[in-house]
Parts: C-alpha cells; structure tokens; sequence
C-alpha cells in the first residue's frame, strides 16, 4: 500500500456556472413497481386518501427531487394518455408492450400531477413519438396547460382540474433510436416527426420548453450520426437533447467499475462539441443544453427479469439491489454531472422508486434506503450554488477500459449567499486513503461545519436486510490550517466537506 496524496486550488472566481436545481431530477415510470406498490398503494397503513404511501413521499422529500420524468421511459412509446385520465372505473387495462405487463390505468396524468405537488416536484411530461405523434401531443399539451375555452382544457376541467398544470418542459418521445423501442426510427424519421411535433406543441403554448431524444447509450453505433441529424431537423425547436448511462460491474472489476464516470464525462463533452458543431452549421445565436435524463447503475436485476411471468401486474421488474460500490459510483457520476454545469441543466436519476431506485418498498410493508440514496441527497442538498472550477492534481491509475484516471473525483460548489462551500469527493483507491490539500485561498475564514463520509469495509454491502448497513457517518477529519483544507480520505469513500465562513 502506497501512501496517496492529491492537491487542490478552489477559488471562487473561477466559476464553472450556475447549478440548474433540476440536475437532481429523478424519473417515475410505469414499469414494475414504481407506480403501484411503489409510489401508489391504496390500503397501506401509511396510505393518504388518494392510496398515495406518505413514507415514500417522505424519503423523495429528504432526497429533496425537484423535477420528475414521466411516465416513461419504453413505456411512453405505447401509451395513449387518454387511457389515464377521467373516470377511474371506465380507463380501460392495456397490454404494457414496452414491458410485457398489464397496465390498468389507475393512475394517470391528474394523479401523477397531484403526487409530485404532495412531493414539491416539477413534472417533465414525455410525449409518445412510437405510436403516436403530432396529434396526440399537441392534444395533450391542450389539455394540461391551456387554461379553458377548448375541447382538451375544458375535459380537464370536466375531470377534476380546473386549473392548468402548467407543464413547462416536455420530453419529445423516448430513446427512438433504440431497436427495442415501440415505433424505433431512423434518426431523419425521427427528427422530422420532432421537429414538426415540436413546432405545434408550441404553438399551443410558447412556453414550454422540449427535450429531442439523444442516443440512448454511447455504445450504440448510431451515436453521433444520430444527434447531428437530429438536431439538424430540431435545432430551432428545441432546447434541449438527451443522453441516457447505465453501468454495471458485470465483470466485477471494482477499479474498472468505478473509472465508468470517465465513459459518462467524455458523452458529455462529445454531445456538447455535436451540439456546437450544429450552433456553427446553422450559425445559430441559440445554444443547446444537455438534459441526462437517464443515468444509473443498471445490472443487478437483469437475469431475475428474465423470470417475471408475462402479462402480470406491477410485477418486481428492474429491482437492482444497490451495494457500497454502486453508491461510489453514483457518486463520482453526480460530480462528472455538476463539473459540466455550464451544460448539462437536466439530469434524471432512473429511477424513483422500486425501479433501479434509491426508495424501495416493501408491499403493506416500509419504505428504505438503498446504498445510493445517500450520495444523491448529499448532493442535492449540499451542491446548489455555483459550481468552482477548482484544480486537481491527482495520482492516477490504469484499468481495463481506461488510462489516467484520477484517485481523486472532486467537484466543489459555493454557494455564495449563504457563505458556504461544499467539496465533493470520492477516493478511488481500493488500497490506502488519500491525503487531500486544497489551497482555499479566497476562502479566508472558512472553516469544517462537517465532513460526512461514506465508507464501508464490503463493497459488495447492501442496506436490503440491515436498513442501517450502508449509511453515512459525520466523522470525517477534514480541517482548515493555514488556509489549507486538509483531510485524509478513508479508501473507497464518498466525501462530504462542508465549509462555512464563521
Ligand atoms: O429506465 C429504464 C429504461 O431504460 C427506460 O424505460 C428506457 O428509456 C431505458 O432503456
């Protein structure tokens, strides 16, 4: 074991930008147990009148979540939103073809608009672009933003709603370029339905803002040429283009598993130089955001899905059992999101609850804590303000898939009106601890207000039979000196520091 030590500069004139809140957006979907039994369940003791569970909105309120995606996903390229509203007892039960399971309609666009008031979220609404298109989004978008005086915002009003939802950023389909995805396209197919959708969406309500659909993955092999043609088609229309991540241990690999953020960092940077690239083709004074609004660890669970009985309802689908090294990873890939603030403005955890979640729940049972529900309320909490460009020397290490990556996975984030800086970080080294110095030369008179920390001696610990197995303690030693943090980082953690002028 070599000793390990890593330097940093923070000031805070150097400023990356602004975060966007909705970077800790997380996503609901109608798949397996997210919606009924998850979210939802009439009958269970901590039940509110609606059926909605009180616990679960308890533990998204802590993870303070203030933009959910919804409902799908897969799901959305089948569904016809008119299914889900009005009368509960004449919705009609659907064939799930995203996901082989029945759909019975009990929650739908009202109910999901009151639950995410009941958890102070904002709601991005995807439209289905699989089997549907301009028709049935512009009715939509009628039906849940235009105040009254039309067919669509008038029925609202027949079901319960008078006022409108006001929806303001909308998801133009999901993953279209993807095989499995019902009504798959090519990326012209897709981004002249975009586009022409996009066009009259807006013109229902010029307020909104839309979200085109990247690749689904860097891996697939239409990732580039996809988002070129695309935003060809779209770049007028809309503000934001997708990217979607999942990783996995498979090869359990922990050195390797855990430099994925460095696959997810260079996405970033290669979606934005396509996105540029267009800016300059179409000499545009407008700029395109990035919205991540998929990203996980996404493995454990795919060969027990492979059992699930087709047709059955809300069956136990994508239910990932998180361990202590899936949280690093979550961790270092919320510090690769927030270092790329200037561009990625959105970015949905997939997903909420019971689905590759942090929350899940047991049916007429409780509600718990994955693993990686800590770094993401960490994060939520702690990273508002203005990301710092700070500069790190790390040592460096090589693994299978990557070179150079740095022990060291920091970003810090000030936030200015209330005199506080929060450094982020995660020791990657599977052997020693690391010895961090960050010079904090304009940070005269800060000092540690504390320093969480979450370390644990099995990677492969999970909270799934002691909730309190993988939780986070607040007895880290970071400390100033001399106007120097100083702090030595336990191996395999996820850092916390928060400082505050005193
Ligand atoms: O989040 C689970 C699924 O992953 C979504 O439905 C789909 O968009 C993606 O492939």
């Amino acid at each position: 074991m070599t000793e390990k030590k890593a330097k940093m500069t923070i000031d805070k004139q150097y400023k990356v930008a602004e975060v966007d809140p909705r970077i800790y957006g997380s996503f609901v979907e109608h798949l397996g147990r997210a919606v009924y039994e998850g979210i939802y369940e009439p009958g269970h003791p901590e039940a509110d009148k609606a059926g909605f569970r009180k616990d679960v909105i308890k533990l998204v309120k802590e993870l303070k979540v203030p933009f959910i995606r919804y409902p799908g996903g897969n799901f959305v390229s089948g569904y016809n939103w008119e299914d889900g509203v009005g009368p509960v007892e004449k919705r009609p039960t659907r064939l799930d073809l995203a996901w082989g399971t029945t759909e019975p309609n009990l929650i739908g666009t009202n109910e999901f608009m009151d639950w995410a008031k009941l958890v102070g979220a904002e709601v991005n609404m995807a439209v289905n672009l699989g089997t549907r298109g301009i028709d049935a989004a512009r009715n939509l978008v009628e039906y849940c933003n235009h105040p009254s005086g039309s067919y669509y915002s008038d029925l609202r009003k027949s079901h319960g709603y008078k006022e409108p939802h006001n929806i303001k950023t909308w998801c133009l389909g999901n993953e279209m370029d993807g095989p499995w995805q019902i009504g798959h396209k090519t990326a012209a197919e897709y981004g002249r339905l975009a586009a022409e959708t996009a066009k009259v969406m807006k013109w229902t309500d010029p307020s909104i803002e839309l979200v085109a659909c990247g690749s689904s993955g860097s891996a697939i092999p239409t990732f580039i040429d996809w988002e070129t043609t695309v935003l060809d088609h779209t770049y007028e229309h809309v503000e934001y283009i997708s990217l979607h991540s999942y990783y996995g241990n498979q090869e359990n690999d922990l050195s390797n598993y855990l430099a994925k953020s460095l696959d997810m960092d260079h996405f970033i940077k290669t979606v934005v130089a396509v996105c540029d690239y267009m800016k300059a083709k179409k000499r545009s004074k407008k700029t395109i955001h990035l919205s991540y609004d998929e990203w996980n660890v996404w493995y454990h669970s795919n060969e027990q899905d492979k059992e699930i009985e087709r047709w059955s309802k809300a069956p136990h689908l994508l239910e990932d059992i998180y361990n202590f090294e899936d949280a690093l990873l979550v961790g270092c890939m919320l510090i690769t999101m927030l270092k790329h603030a200037d561009r990625v403005k959105i970015a949905c955890l997939a997903q909420l609850v019971n689905v590759i979640a942090p929350i899940m729940t047991d049916k007429g049972g409780e509600a718990w804590c994955q693993t990686i529900f800590y770094p993401f309320m960490h994060a939520s909490i702690y990273g508002r303000g203005t990301v710092l460009q700070s500069v790190v020397s790390s040592p460096k290490y090589d693994s299978k898939d990557f070179t150079d990556v740095p022990y060291l996975e920091s970003v810090s984030v000030f936030n200015e009106e209330a005199e506080e800086l929060t450094v982020f970080a995660v020791n990657r080294a599977t052997d020693s601890s690391l010895d961090l110095e960050a010079d904090m030369r304009s940070f005269a008179g800060y000092t540690v207000k504390e320093h969480i920390v979450l370390e644990h001696d099995d990677v492969k610990g999970t909270n799934q039979e002691n909730r309190n197995n993988v939780v986070p303690h607040s007895c880290g030693d970071a400390h100033v000196c001399d106007g120097i943090l100083k702090s030595r980082l336990p191996k395999l953690s996820w850092n916390v520091m928060r400082l505050k002028k005193s």
